[in-house]
């Protein structure tokens, strides 16, 4: 028997990166590769990169520079670079970095086993097309391993709405939804190999269109037998359909958490990132769906210090933070995308950008602990993921998203068990069984 080949993924950036890093081991299993933690031992290393914020292509060159004594060691390890970075600097990768033997962007992953064959006869391999057939197609028939309990499925990528901040419309390209009947099968296949909860991954979720609305979607999937729960992200606040949050009352297995980015909380400056929402519109579509799940959780996105951005248009911000209390969200400093609108238009003082982004972050952390406190006596039911480091601890996810650790748990990996939250921690929750 020859010995398996090792490959190496490094990934950056969001959880479609993390999705698409599982598929390509996967698709190169197929290819004799088993996937090793190391780099050093690594006969391909994969850097699956993001090009979503600050400097990534900087980085990710840095990354290179610091793997060439490998491959200057052993001529025999392959280096690839895939994700937007890939997608967005082509064949400049392997100009600025004659290490790398392979690029290929995030629309032709399934050409990745023809481009190892090509890379392992000494050529170099290049795609970054956006091809019209189904990059997961080629998934088919591959061996049912055991999977962990929480898993993500992609369900579309790409996005037409044009942020005037954003590189993903031309990174990943137009929005392209998986045909409903595809993201059905493969939801099947997850449940067979152990899955209870999918998050439903699209750049532009909530604008699915496989033959269906994402609502009904979520309601084919709620009808899978041994799919517990069911999660999607991220969404814009146009594409959130009547349909959608109507099934945030009517669905159980749809989770009481919700992803909606908002931005900013300035119309003014919404404009100016061809956002086409306001901040009332959007706080109108919260109550919207609160009406229809009331103990959902809220999170979001922020950027602040955009481009025109004054103190008053970030005052509108945080008053809007304080008026929606979210359960998490993420906010980040905006910083240039070279090729996108706001590129061309003058940057707010970074310092004062710092400052504004530290107080948002003290006021969105405030919430989150508060929230988290709040949950101290209420039952919550737990989806088990792993064992805790004590005897007896087991940890999961609340239907919340908050990770909870139960003491003395009688639970198996991919049971729900229903426990009473005793401690609020600063990034968990500790809970007995009730
Ligand atoms: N600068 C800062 N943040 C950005 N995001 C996207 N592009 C930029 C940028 N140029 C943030 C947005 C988005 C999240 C995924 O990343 O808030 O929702
Ligand atoms: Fe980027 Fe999201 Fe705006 Fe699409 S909706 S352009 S992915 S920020």
């Amino acid at each position: 028997m020859t010995q398996p080949k090792k490959l190496f993924i490094k990934t950056y950036g969001c959880q479609m990166n993390v999705y698409d890093s599982e598929r390509m081991a996967e698709s190169l299993g197929g290819q004799g590769y088993v996937t090793t933690d190391k780099a050093d031992d690594a006969d391909m290393i994969l850097l699956n990169t993001c090009h979503i914020r600050e400097k990534a292509a900087e980085k990710v060159y840095s990354e290179l520079g610091r793997l060439k004594p490998l491959k200057d060691a052993r001529p025999d390890l392959k280096i690839g670079v895939a994700g937007c970075v890939a997608q967005a600097e082509g064949e400049e990768i392997m100009r600025r970095q004659p290490a790398v033997d392979l690029v290929v962007g995030p629309q032709s992953y399934h050409r990745l086993p023809e481009m190892e064959a090509k890379v392992r006869s000494g050529q170099s391999a290049l795609d970054t097309d956006f091809p019209a057939e189904d990059k997961f197609d080629h998934l088919k028939g591959r061996p049912k391993m055991k999977r962990a309990p929480a898993a993500f499925l992609t369900v579309q990528e790409g996005c037409d709405k044009f942020c005037a901040f954003c590189v993903v419309p031309y990174t990943r390209g137009a929005e392209v939804s998986r045909p409903a009947e595809k993201v059905l099968e493969e939801a099947r296949d997850l449940v067979e190999r152990g899955v209870r909860e999918v998050t439903l991954l699209g750049q532009n979720v909530n604008a699915y269109h496989g033959g269906m609305t994402l609502a009904e979607l979520i309601r084919a999937l709620a009808k899978v037998d041994g799919l517990e729960r069911i999660r999607y992200t991220t969404s814009h606040p146009n594409d959130m359909g009547d349909d959608l949050i109507a099934a945030h009352g009517e669905v159980p297995e749809l989770m009481p958490y919700l992803h909606l980015p908002v931005q900013s909380g300035s119309d003014h400056i919404l404009k100016r990132m061809n956002r086409s929402h306001t901040a009332e519109s959007y706080l109108k579509l919260l109550e919207r769906i609160r009406e229809a799940r009331p103990d959902i959780l809220l999170s979001g996105d922020f950027i602040v210090g955009f481009p025109e951005e004054t103190d008053a248009d970030f005052e509108a911000t945080m008053e809007l933070v304080r008026q929606v209390r979210y359960g998490y969200a993420y906010s980040f400093k905006y910083s240039t995308r070279p090729g996108t609108p706001a590129a061309e238009r003058p940057l707010v003082d970074p310092a004062v950008a710092d400052e504004r982004l530290q107080r948002l972050q003290g006021l969105i952390t405030s919430h989150q602990r508060e929230i988290q406190q709040s949950m101290v006596g209420r039952e919550v039911s737990v989806l088990v993921e792993k064992k805790g480091r004590l005897p007896g601890q087991m940890l999961g996810k609340s239907e919340y998203l908050h990770a909870v650790h139960i003491e003395n748990s009688t639970a198996a990996i991919g049971d729900i068990q229903r426990v009473r939250v005793t401690e609020a921690k600063t990034n968990s929750l500790a809970a007995v069984l009730v």
